[in-house]
Formats: structure tokens, sequence, C-alpha cells
């Protein structure tokens, strides 16, 4: 019964050269993945010794759209390299001692966690959580999961993964793993036998005899796919959803950005919104006369009305909000700058604020700025946006706006910042 499975699976393109091909770049997009999500992770909780670079100023757009980039791309590569190495669940005998069911084991936990972990990516970047436990925690905690698993993988994988790394190589000696017995399968039949009788030599009785008399008593099998045909149905799906997405982020593929979920260009002001001041609860305190922007530092407390901010030296710079869910859009801001209240409120050069909204609850009501932003120029206290007062919906009445920080941290609706002793 397995070997007439593995037989009716049997194809060119399920093979160890190509498991690598495809896990290689499995592996890259998933390395991707972490690296960039692990970057996202710490702007956002930084332990106390971080700083962040605060150029270039697009970095985080760029990070974190690699990352969802990245991320899409291991849909059709995932699925393709599950579809290879399939026919290996019914290898025969399914379990060969311990170490092949610690094997086995930490593979089905590995196809498990991946296939989470780029699903609820994906339905994240839509928001839509159909799930009871917070998305960040639990991505970010598979995320380690994940990339340790990767690395018992690549272990336990390493001899077939030298041996069939580059094209020239893999075809000379095939004794011993059991990916050969699939790659062999779908060879010529002598070589099948042969290869079979070989990779057969290390197990218990019978088994290899059972294999080669399967074989001789059944007809050759016919490939279905080719490898070269394989490669490119991966390679174009691959292409299409990374093309049909990363317009969200990339601007010269905004015109074929047809299935991210938001666009460039479209929302209040040109800009794409996340948060809404409905969704926020902050309209009727925005749009009070009676606002004001409250300093506090080292117990000295100044609050300033939206006009008396806009008496202040007004500085203009071009920034993206970038998203952590991968959309980011340049936009022109014009404000007070950070470092001069910090400066009028004698505040320490190393001093780190914490900027509150109006908003009471929600994750990011309440955000850290390191020195870094505080310093840096191009941090502003935002009145306006592309030429015009701040549109509600972008934070109105005062916002922040900083070089390299995930859209989040940019807190709108501000009411009070003060410094972290
Ligand atoms: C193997 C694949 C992946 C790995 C290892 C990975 C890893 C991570 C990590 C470590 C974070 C930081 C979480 C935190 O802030 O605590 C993150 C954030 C994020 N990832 Fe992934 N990720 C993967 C795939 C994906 C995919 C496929 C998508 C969507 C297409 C995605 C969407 C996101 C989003 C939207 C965030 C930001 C979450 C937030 O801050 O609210 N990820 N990822």
């Amino acid at each position: 019964m397995m070997y007439e499975a593995q037989r009716a699976l049997a194809s060119p393109v399920r093979n160890p050269r190509m498991a690598t091909v495809i896990g290689r770049l499995l592996g890259a997009a998933f390395l991707v993945c972490f690296g960039t999500g692990l970057y996202s992770h710490f702007l956002q909780e930084p332990q106390d010794w971080m700083r962040f670079a605060t150029r270039p100023e697009y970095l985080y757009q760029v990070t974190q759209g690699t990352h969802i980039i990245a991320g899409i791309a291991c849909f059709p590569l995932l699925l393709a390299k599950l579809y290879i190495v399939f026919p290996d669940l019914f290898a025969y005998p399914p379990l060969q001692g311990f170490v092949h069911f610690l094997e086995r084991a930490s593979i089905a936990l590995f196809v498990g966690a991946s296939l989470v972990q780029i699903t609820i990516g994906l339905l994240n970047t839509y928001q839509w959580y159909p799930w009871p436990f917070p998305f960040r925690q639990v991505h970010f905690a598979l995320g380690w999961v994940l990339i340790g698993l990767l690395v018992i993988h690549i272990g336990v994988k390493l001899p077939i993964i030298a041996r069939y790394w580059s094209k020239s190589s893999g075809s000379g000696d095939d004794s011993g793993d059991d990916d050969h017995l699939v790659d062999a399968v779908s060879a010529d039949r002598a070589s099948h036998a042969e290869a079979v009788r070989l990779s057969g030599a290390s197990r218990p009785g019978g088994v290899t005899g059972r294999v080669l008399d399967y074989i001789d008593a059944t007809p050759q099998v016919t490939s279905r796919v080719s490898r070269r045909g394989f490669l490119t149905t991966v390679g174009v799906a691959t292409t299409a959803v990374v093309g049909l997405t990363a317009g969200q982020t990339f601007t010269p593929l905004n015109a074929v950005n047809l299935f991210a979920p938001r666009k460039k260009g479209v929302g209040q002001q040109g800009v794409p919104v996340n948060r809404t001041s409905e969704q926020a609860k902050v309209a009727d305190a925005a749009m009070a006369s009676s606002w004001t922007l409250t300093l506090a530092v080292s117990g000295t407390e100044r609050s300033f009305t939206r006009a008396e901010l806009l008496a202040l030296p007004q500085t203009e710079v071009r920034l993206p909000i970038a998203c952590v869910e991968g959309w980011s859009q340049m936009a022109n801001w014009r404000g007070v700058r950070l470092r001069d209240l910090a400066e009028m409120m004698n505040a320490a050069p190393e001093t780190a604020f914490r900027l509150i909204s109006l908003e009471q609850r929600g994750s990011f009501s309440k955000t850290q700025m390191g020195s870094e932003y505080v310093r840096d120029p191009l941090t502003l206290v935002a009145l306006e946006l592309n030429g015009e007062t701040l549109d509600l919906e972008h934070g109105y009445p005062a916002r922040m706006i900083a070089p390299g920080r995930p859209g989040v941290l940019q807190t709108k609706w501000l009411s009070r910042i003060e410094a972290i002793s």
C-alpha cells in the first residue's frame, strides 16, 4: 500500500535536488521574515540599551515592506515544497526508531507552525483576526519556534542539501536515504531498482525485496509534471502574488496593486488611514476648542494650544507613514520640531519621551520614543499634512511623525508628551 502510494505520487519534480532548490528559497524567505520581524518587534518593544537608526528615513518602510513581500512569497514556495516532499508521508516503515520519530515529529511541527505563521500574518494585514489569541505575541513566539525548527531541519538534511546544492551534483552515489527512494521511482526502471536496493540496504528484513518485487510487477511511471514546467509554475505564482500586492510598498508596482489591503494615495489627504477617529473614540476630544498639548519634563509642565504651536518656528519634512502591515506612503508634514520643544523644556539631550494620545484604550494610546528620535531634526509634532491642516483621521489637532518608525508609534491625536526619567 505504502509503495503503491509512493509510486502513484512519483514525479520528476519530487526529488532531492528540487527539494533543495525550493528549500533554499523558502529558507531565505523565512530568514528575511525573521530578521525584519525582529526589527519591527524591538522598535515597538525596545530593550533599555537599544538605539535605532533614524536614517535612511524610509528604513522601516523598506524592512516591513520586505517582511510582507517575503512573507507573501512563502505561500507558493511552501506549497511547492510540500508538493515535492509529500510522498515522504508514505515512507515505509513509517518509523525506524526513536531518532526517526523525533525527526518526523519536528517536521510535522515545522510544517504546521509554518502554515499557521504565514496564514495569521497574511490575515493580519487585512486586519482580520478570526482567532482568540493575541496576534503579535503568537506571531513573535512562532517566529522563534520556526527558526529553531529550520535550524534542526537543515542540520538533519545537511548531507542531502550539500549533495544536491549545485545543479551538477547529486548524480553519483545514491545510497542511504528515503528521498532517493522517491527520486528513484521516477527514474528509469533499471536505475530504480538499483537505487531502491541501495536505499533499502540498511533497512530491516524484507523491505527492499518487496519494493523491488513491486517495481518489477508494475508498469513504468510516466511523469505528469516536468521539472521545467514545475519551476516555471512556482516562479509565475510567486511573481504574481508578490507583484499584485507589493505596490502597497513599492511605488512602481502601484498600478498593479490589485490585492493588497491598502492602495497608495487612497485616503484622507492622499494618505491611507488604519485606525479611524471613530474606532479610537477621540472625535469629540480632538475637535474641542479646549484641546492643548502638554509637555512635562522633570516636574515642569507647559501646555500649548494649537494656535501657540502654529506660532512657533515651523519645519517641513518629507517622511513616510510606514505601517506594521506593510503598506507605506510618503507625505509632506509641517509642524514644530520635537527637539525645539524639548529644549524649551530644558530636557537633557538623552531624554526619552512618552507620547500619550487622546485615545483612552488601544495598545498604542501610549508609546515611547527614544532620545535618538527626539533629537532628530526630522521629528515633528505635525500640524499639517500635504499642505493642509491635519485631517482628524490623520491625528488632528497634532500628531507625531519621526523618521524610521512604524506607523503605530507615530502617535495620533496627541495630548501629552512627558519625559521618561
Ligand atoms: C516564516 C515566516 C514569518 C516569520 C518568521 C515572521 C516573523 C515575525 C516576527 C518575529 C514579527 C514581530 C512580531 C512582534 O512585533 O512581536 C513579525 C511581525 C509581523 N509579521 Fe511576520 N513572520 C513571518 C511571516 C509573515 C507573513 C507571511 C506575513 C503576512 C503576509 C507577516 C506579517 C507580519 C505583520 C503584519 C507583522 C507586524 C505585527 C505587528 O507589529 O502588529 N509575517 N513577523
